[in-house]
């Protein structure tokens, strides 16, 4: 369906990253693949449609790709193709548009992480915040994506990807005909009350400006009830709930939910890499009886101080498990520029170390933590954990819950947040808990350590099955069909 259409994707991240070449330590220049869900599920379909990736140039090394082209032809080093044009609104507006609008103020909205009673405070900042950073490289990325539509006699097809980027599709359909707009939202869409946290120029001017797609995308059908519901109650618009549609200056939009996966292919061949096995020699050398494993940002989100709250009331409840279980819990930085998640790493390694002075004896440590960006080991780790420990506060999809489970060798179990989206399809293979209640999550721990080989072996091989049969390629073809269909 692509053979008539130019697709140009829009992100916050380009799909890879330049580290640059290092003489003092004589390491050479790499572009490697980036990090996170996102990149996961769009760097597919951008390699194979040849698609011109749109991304903000987030620091000098970005800077430093930029300069090779508009868009730059880029090969990372597993080989695969890219064409990213880079936008760069400087250092300044760049932080308002990312450390002040999209994380925190934007992010803690849509994972309800706001302490409301002292927090946010919103005033004159804000808004400067919001014009000068958010909308400013907002209007950037449009005006990239329109360019970039022009290059081409083809009718454009933009994928635009997000809550850094809401305003864009509107943007770029003001300023094109012939346009076909996607916009998808990798993030929770929390409920009406709660966008009226922000100023209704701004919740308003964020569901206008995504009401410039054809398509609007979400991970969750509770996602698509709650945008649905912030149109019809926030904006007065006249919404279909059965149909999914919005009706918005005489067009349709639909809203639908399309579940982001992962690449099964490519992370099962990763599992075989020699680095791995590797890693799993190093990780067998310690690795106790019992392992429970978490794999994380170091966001707030991800709720990694209850997680090691209801490890601490398990090994209470559980002497007998003393030194012969470790909880370790490899974190990859995150945000550190944004003193709110410089604080909570702070908060989870002194959790961790009070836990430790009160346990370890003889030894036995009982919560490793690795703050560490290694694919190669989370990869080692997954093969190895006994229990996975997935419990987000409220999370868009959490693709560890998928990962963990496709290439573990120990059969081991998920312990699963109800809130995480990803519940909607493995929930009923994993062990639910309610992120908030520790003790339901230490109960859960155990559950997961003591059940029995054929339950564990079953609940595996049914989260196996649905991550297979919806990986990442069906993500991309259930909205290319659905563009299709709306296209004809
Ligand atoms: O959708 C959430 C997301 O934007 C994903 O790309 C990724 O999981 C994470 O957040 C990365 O955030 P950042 O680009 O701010 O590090």
């Amino acid at each position: 369906m692509l053979r008539h259409l130019h697709p140009i994707v829009a992100a916050n991240r380009a799909p890879l990253a330049l580290q640059p070449a290092d003489p003092y330590r004589g390491t050479p220049e790499r572009l490697v693949k980036g990090s996170g869900g996102l990149v996961t599920g769009l760097s597919t379909l951008a390699a194979t449609t040849e698609a011109v990736w749109v991304a903000v140039a987030r620091d000098e090394a970005d800077r430093m790709l930029m300069e090779r082209g508009d868009p730059a032809e880029l090969v990372t080093e597993d080989g695969t193709a890219y064409r990213v044009a880079f936008v760069d609104p400087g250092r300044e507006a760049y932080e308002l548009y990312y450390s002040v609008i999209s994380n925190p103020l934007l992010w803690f909205i849509q994972h309800y992480l706001w302490d409301l009673a002292r927090e946010p405070v919103v005033d004159g900042s804000t808004q400067e915040a919001w014009t000068k950073g958010y909308l400013a490289v907002n209007e950037l990325v449009a005006e990239q994506v329109v360019r970039q539509a022009r290059a081409s006699r083809q009718t454009p097809l933009v994928f635009v990807q997000d809550y850094q980027l809401y305003c864009v599709p509107a943007m770029v359909r003001n300023e094109l005909r012939d346009v076909r707009i996607q916009h998808f939202v990798h993030v929770p869409w929390p409920t009406p009350q709660y966008w009226s946290i922000l100023p209704r120029r701004m919740r308003d001017a964020i569901v206008d400006g995504m009401l410039g797609a054809d398509v609007i995308g979400f991970q969750t059908s509770r996602d698509v009830r709650n945008f649905l519901m912030t149109c019809e109650d926030n904006l007065g618009l006249t919404v279909d709930m059965r149909e999914r549609t919005v009706l918005y200056e005489g067009r349709a939009i639909w809203v639908r939910n399309y579940p982001i996966s992962i690449d099964v292919n490519e992370l099962t061949r990763l599992a075989e890499r020699p680095e791995v096995l590797a890693e799993e020699r190093s990780i067998a050398e310690w690795r106790p009886k019992h392992l429970i494993l978490r794999v994380d940002r170091t966001d707030l989100s991800k709720n990694i101080v209850r997680g090691f709250l209801a490890y601490e009331r398990m090994l209470e409840a559980h002497r007998e498990l003393h030194g012969d279980v470790v909880f370790w819990a490899f974190l990859q930085p995150s945000r550190q520029d944004i003193d709110d998640y410089r604080a909570y790493l702070g908060n989870v390694l002194g959790v961790a170390a009070r836990i430790n002075r009160t346990y370890s004896r003889g030894g036995w440590t009982p919560i490793r933590v690795e703050v560490e960006e290694n694919m190669e080991r989370a990869a080692a780790a997954y093969k190895s954990f006994d229990v996975l420990l997935v419990n987000p506060i409220y999370d868009g999809m959490n693709l560890v819950a998928k990962e963990g489970p496709l290439i573990n060798r120990t059969c081991g179990v998920l312990v699963l947040s109800e809130n995480a989206g990803s519940h909607e399809e493995l929930g009923r293979h994993a062990i639910t808990v309610n992120p908030f209640d520790v003790d339901e999550t230490a109960e859960a721990l155990y559950l997961g350590l003591t059940m029995d080989q054929q339950q564990r072996q079953q609940r595996q091989e049914g989260i196996r099955e649905i991550v297979r049969t919806n990986d990442i390629s069906r993500w991309i073809s259930l909205q290319l069909q659905d563009l299709r269909e709306l296209i004809g």
